[in-house]
């Protein structure tokens, strides 16, 4: 919600703006494996996201659904190959109460949703629609509970109503309903933005709490509970610092961490119509997502050195002002290689610090923010980010390849940025990914990168670019920008030599 705008101070290269861009590619350090769980998105019941967006209900629809979820939906996101899909919240977990959201539909109580739009929601898309749809996708949930305005006892009995395999009062109620065995979900929160909509708690107060809650999730069924604690917005250290000191580790799975590349809080500018200043502040913004994980990670390794709590930054993506006409609540907003940029970047950061960030929540996934999918009653598009997500999914699983980038800068009235970044990994066959982002709005980038250990023979790629930064899909013109078969990448003497056009991803694959 909202932030303070901290002051981005992105690594700039120490080449001269003219100069090449040049590279290392360490083809044989295998490190640590890149989380799938990176590659994560998130589902709030948030303007037309939920409801219009994955669920369409299963009457009174000519839209084609599997129970009442969108099939053209399922079968997008199947490519994408979603690790876990995060639900009902964002700031309205801490005000939903799960067991209104089970039942027979037609009896369930209506919900007020206060902070998105005072919209009526009938509660129809419940615990069983959402876990039941993880399933079908091949997604793990990761359920965000209410600790804002909920109780121990609802959170718990929630844990206990999906993973509990023996007889219990909750696990009969789930059969009751339809549901004999658990779905045994792993992943859950503990509160969302405690520091905010969740509660507007000190860090210290929402230690105590996450203690509380956290003793009592355990040992309802199969599946070990991946805690997570609400984390920092943005650069507020302390807060990282606070719940690492104050919290055992033994009690705690991941933290969080939230930040959206957003250019001022009060003034976001439009998602579509922006200028050169816009465009270099979003970029900044994105970039400054480096220099967080790289603090928040420093301070967590002082209480955890071995690196036994995961970094999960499970919202994170560009904010803009709503499409013109839309209801303010519900953060519609389009989408274009502006953002496929923040994607490709932000990506790469991820991958490269995937040490300690093993999990992370694109927000959001359908009509708000940055959305990878749009819907207009019957219609569905896929945007420039769900293609980079689609692009990348290859490094999902895999292990991270050390790659050094020292980039020529992307300058904009004296600031600079690097223009480009990358990150690389091997996977289970062998083959070696690398991708590659040029950020600078005009300029494209000839990089050389110096293959140290790798005897590939073959490279082929892929990259998503544009006429025009402003580029997006739309309804009426939904494959403007998809990928495209990328011949501009030769491997000659162990130096790859690659031209990255203009605001353009690039994936590689070398075999
Ligand atoms: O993603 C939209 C909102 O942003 C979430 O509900 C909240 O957690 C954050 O402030």
């Amino acid at each position: 919600m909202k932030r303070f705008l901290p002051f981005a101070v992105a690594a700039v290269c120490a080449l001269p703006a003219f100069s090449q861009n040049a590279g290392v590619l360490q083809a044989d350090s295998v490190k640590q494996q890149i989380s799938k769980h990176i590659y994560g998105h998130f589902a709030e019941h948030l303007g037309r996201c939920v409801y219009d967006g994955f669920y369409v209900g299963e009457k009174n629809t000519t839209i084609p659904h599997v129970n009442g979820v969108r099939k053209d939906v399922i079968d997008a996101l199947k490519k994408l190959k979603v690790p876990n899909l995060r639900w009902p919240g964002g700031c309205f977990a801490d005000t939903y109460h799960w067991k209104d959201g089970i039942g027979p539909k037609e009896s369930r109580p209506s919900i007020v949703n206060t902070w998105w739009g005072g919209v009526t929601e009938d509660n129809s898309f419940g615990t069983h629609d959402f876990l039941n749809m993880c399933q079908l996708l091949g997604a793990e949930p990761y359920l965000a509970g209410n600790i804002g305005s909920g109780t121990v006892q609802e959170l718990i009995d929630w844990v206990q109503y999906v993973n509990f395999n023996g007889k219990s009062p909750m696990s009969d109620l789930r059969k009751q309903n339809g549901q004999d065995k658990p779905w045994n979900v792993k992943f859950w929160g503990v509160g969302n933005e405690a520091w905010g909509c969740g509660g507007n708690m000190r860090p210290e107060y929402y230690a105590d709490l996450y203690r509380k809650y956290a003793t009592f999730m355990t040992g309802w069924g199969d599946a070990q509970v991946f805690r997570i604690a609400s984390g920092a917005n943005g650069d507020d250290y302390n807060w990282t610092e606070t719940l690492m000191k104050q919290i055992p580790l033994n009690m705690v799975n991941g933290v969080a961490l939230h930040h959206y590349s957003v250019i001022n809080w009060g003034k976001k500018g439009s998602a579509t119509n922006f200028d050169d200043s816009m465009y270099f502040k979003t970029m900044q913004q994105a970039i400054f997502m480096d220099s967080l994980v790289a603090r928040h990670s420093r301070i967590m390794d002082k209480y955890d050195p071995r690196k036994r709590v995961a970094l999960v930054v499970d919202e994170w993506g560009g904010w803009y002002d709503v499409e013109p006409g839309t209801n303010p609540g519900f953060l519609y907003q389009q989408n274009t290689m502006r953002d496929a940029m923040i994607a490709g970047v932000t990506l790469n950061i991820f991958n490269n610090h995937s040490d300690r960030v093993r999990m992370a929540n694109l927000a959001q996934t359908i009509n708000v923010l940055q959305a990878v999918i749009l819907t207009e009653k019957e219609k569905m598009l896929l945007t420039p980010t769900y293609h980079v997500m689609e692009m990348y999914n290859v490094h999902q699983d895999a292990k991270l390849l050390p790659l050094k980038i020292q980039s020529a800068a992307y300058e904009w009235k004296g600031q600079k940025l690097p223009a480009v970044s990358g990150s690389a990994s091997k996977d289970s066959t062998g083959i070696t990914h690398m991708s590659l982002v040029n950020i600078h709005p005009t300029q494209a980038q000839d990089i050389t990168i110096d293959v140290q250990g790798g005897n590939y023979k073959n490279i082929t790629g892929r990259v998503l670019a544009s006429k025009s930064l402003q580029d997006y899909n739309s309804f009426d013109n939904p494959n403007k920008i998809k990928p495209a078969v990328f011949r501009d990448a030769v491997l000659r003497n162990g130096k790859l030599q690659v031209k990255l056009p203009p605001f353009s991803v690039v994936v590689l694959e070398m075999k």
